[in-house]
């Protein structure tokens, strides 16, 4: 069990917390004493989630407009929190698209870049801009910042899905960086974790069950737990990578998707 508030004066900072699993995580967050920088190019979005945590929680909270796959934004971004904020002790790199259903050879060139732009490009663009920052915060040793990038199943087994082709790609790259930064900040104790989620009820998915059943029907996927996951649950093992627990687990990919890789790989 996580202990209660945790994350008092501690910063988060989600990227894409307009809504879907980002909002989840942004209410955890500060439901356990965290305040918060929440990102998305949705400003409507963004002050929805405000809205929401703000009936609940006494935090601080502040909106971030910016395309994560524009290195000039993300600057802005860090310029307009180190004016608010001393410290930012977990970055949850979560802003990504699909991109559209298509295999990767019959992808259009424009769409593989705003793919690749945003799910890898951004999430790196946003790590550059704030692990120097991390890299400074002794006060919260043993462990000066968390890093968590949200990757997917299509990321660690390409052939779930092959009609998101070079978003399965841009996952695997994020989970790829998510080994590389591991091994390049541990000495300053960072620890960079993803997490891999199956298929879960969110607006990627137009918060469409039928959308969602009917990939698993055509694909011929039986989930062991049969039943689609709750964003709540992905914010769970957010937190859970967030707290003490989880202070000597650094360079791993945790995959929640009720079983649907084994499933598809067979045993
Ligand atoms: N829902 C699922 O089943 C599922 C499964 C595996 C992985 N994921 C991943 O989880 C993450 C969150 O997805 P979600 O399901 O909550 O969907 P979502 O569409 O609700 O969330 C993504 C958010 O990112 C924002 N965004 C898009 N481009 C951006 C940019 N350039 N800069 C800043 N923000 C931007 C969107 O406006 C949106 O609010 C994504 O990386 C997605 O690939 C989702």
């Amino acid at each position: 069990m996580v202990e209660n508030r945790f994350l008092e004066g501690k910063v988060a900072l989600i990227t894409g917390a307009g809504g879907g699993f980002g909002r989840e995580m942004a209410k955890l967050f500060a439901e356990k004493g965290a305040d918060l920088v929440i990102n998305d190019i949705n400003m409507d979005g963004l002050e929805e989630t405000r809205e929401i945590i703000l009936k609940d929680h006494k935090v601080d909270i502040l909106l971030a407009k910016a395309d994560i796959s524009n290195s000039d934004e993300v600057n802005g971004m860090a310029k307009q929190v180190s004016e608010k904020f001393d410290n930012i002790f977990l970055l949850v790199n979560n802003a990504g698209i699909d991109g559209g259903l298509y295999p990767s050879l019959k992808a259009k060139e424009q769409m593989y870049n705003k793919v690749m732009d945003i799910n890898v490009k951004g999430s790196w663009n946003v790590t550059k801009a704030f692990f120097k920052q991390m890299k400074r915060q002794k006060q919260f040793e043993p462990i000066r910042g968390k890093i968590i990038n949200i990757a997917s199943c299509a990321g660690t087994d390409s052939g779930i899905n092959p009609f998101v082709g070079v978003y399965s790609a841009s996952k695997a790259a994020l989970i790829a960086f998510t080994k590389l930064w591991a091994l390049e900040l541990g000495a300053s104790n960072i620890t960079v974790n993803a997490i891999s989620p199956g298929v879960f009820l969110t607006p990627i998915y137009n918060n469409d069950p039928k959308l969602i059943r009917s990939f698993l029907d055509t694909r011929g996927v039986k989930l062991p737990i049969d039943r689609i996951g709750e964003s709540k649950e992905v914010a769970n093992i957010a937190l859970f990578f967030a707290s003490h627990a989880a202070d000597y687990i650094t360079g791993t990919n945790l995959v929640i998707d009720g079983g649907m890789t084994i499933s598809v790989n067979k045993l």
